[in-house]
């Protein structure tokens, strides 16, 4: 394989153009077979469904190399469970897992040049999405849609990498409501967490953390991930219905387990924050990024002193990390070598 000229350690975490992408149509009641092709552009009709009123879902994994050389993706099926969980709400035609997971590893295929090194820090992130593809002027769901799945190298989400961040309690903007399809990767719910993103980056926060919509008090998530603290050497995590169920956090709290923690997955009290004795976000994109620091009115609470993240956030990254990247065995089943 002659790997592309990248300089994989210091990748950004941004779209950088690969060799192919792949695409399933949703035509007359059937999914087509898949089509691999080197075209980042897409030709739409300008009433298609997905601009005006919003069926746009997607979804997000990553592979890795491994130390022998071969490729995996982490927890693949868990994403196309997912994805067709959020067809369901939002009406449109679920994929059927089969077709997601032959989609994604005809694209890790595709683009084995740009599957990062072996411990290089970068990954391929994979991005399947679907759209509603119908010409439609009436609000109601697309009859035709297009599911497709591209790949890019990418570097860390949040720029340090494994380096505390900083997030600002948002009591005046909703993410999601408890109503809604806030547990859902539906393209608008980032659409909706846009202006307070970047309104708490203007002050030097990485990210935000929302309330519940309804009360106010319990903690939800991010825009970008899961929220957990630890406290007592127990895990704590957020239950709510707004949040989306990341892959992430239900494998995290699978190994604070196996580490002798205890795990608690219920709804957060806001005031929790000041008894916390370490912070941190989950997701595919983030992994474990520890949380120096949450700003809650006008209270700062640290769980991070001098940019070092805690002990049991540190164990849980270079566990779980361990695994995605192959160092470590896979006890549970939850990477997939793909093909060459
Ligand atoms: N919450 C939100 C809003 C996200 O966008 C993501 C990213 O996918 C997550 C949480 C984390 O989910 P996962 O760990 O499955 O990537
Ligand atoms: C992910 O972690 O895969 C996400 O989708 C989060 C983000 C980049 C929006």
């Amino acid at each position: 394989m002659d790997r592309a000229d990248l300089d994989f350690a210091h990748l950004p975490f941004a779209y950088h153009k690969t060799d192919a992408n792949v695409r399933v149509f949703f035509r007359e009641g059937a999914w087509s077979a898949p089509e691999v092709t080197s075209e980042e552009y897409l030709t739409l009709h300008m009433a298609s469904v997905c601009f005006h009123y919003g069926q746009a879902i997607f979804e997000g994994l990553k592979a890795y190399e491994r130390p022998d050389g071969r490729v995996q993706t982490f927890r693949a099926r868990e994403n196309a469970r997912r994805m067709r969980h959020s067809a369901e709400k939002l009406l449109m035609e679920p994929v059927p897992e089969e077709v997601f997971l032959d989609a994604v590893q005809r694209v890790v295929q595709a683009n084995r040049r740009f599957v990062p090194p072996h411990a290089s820090g970068a990954s391929l992130y994979i991005r399947p999405f679907e759209i509603g593809v119908s010409a439609e002027v009436g609000v109601k769901p697309s009859i035709d849609y297009l599911f497709m799945v591209f790949a890019t190298p990418v570097g860390p989400y949040y720029k340090a990498g494994f380096t505390p961040v900083r997030l600002l309690v948002q009591e005046e903007i909703d993410r999601a409501a408890p109503g809604g399809v806030g547990d859902t990767k539906a393209a608008g719910n980032y659409a909706a967490s846009l202006r307070a993103t970047v309104a708490a980056k203007k002050q030097g926060y990485s990210e935000v953390l929302y309330l519940d919509a309804r009360e106010k008090r319990y903690i939800d998530e991010s825009g970008s991930s899961n929220f957990f603290a630890v406290r007592d050497r127990t895990f704590i995590t957020p239950a709510s219905p707004s949040i989306l169920r990341s892959i992430t956090n239900a494998s995290v709290r699978r190994l604070a387990l196996d580490m002798g923690l205890s795990v608690e997955e219920r709804p957060v009290a806001v005031e929790e924050l000041a008894s916390f004795e370490e912070a941190g976000a989950l997701g595919t994109a983030a992994i474990i990024t520890p949380v120096e620091a949450i700003t809650y009115g006008e209270q700062e609470f640290v769980y991070a002193k001098d940019g070092q993240a805690g002990p049991i956030t540190t164990a849980l990254y270079e566990r779980l990390t361990a695994i995605q990247t192959g160092e470590a065995e896979d006890p549970y089943g939850w990477c997939e070598v793909v093909p060459d």
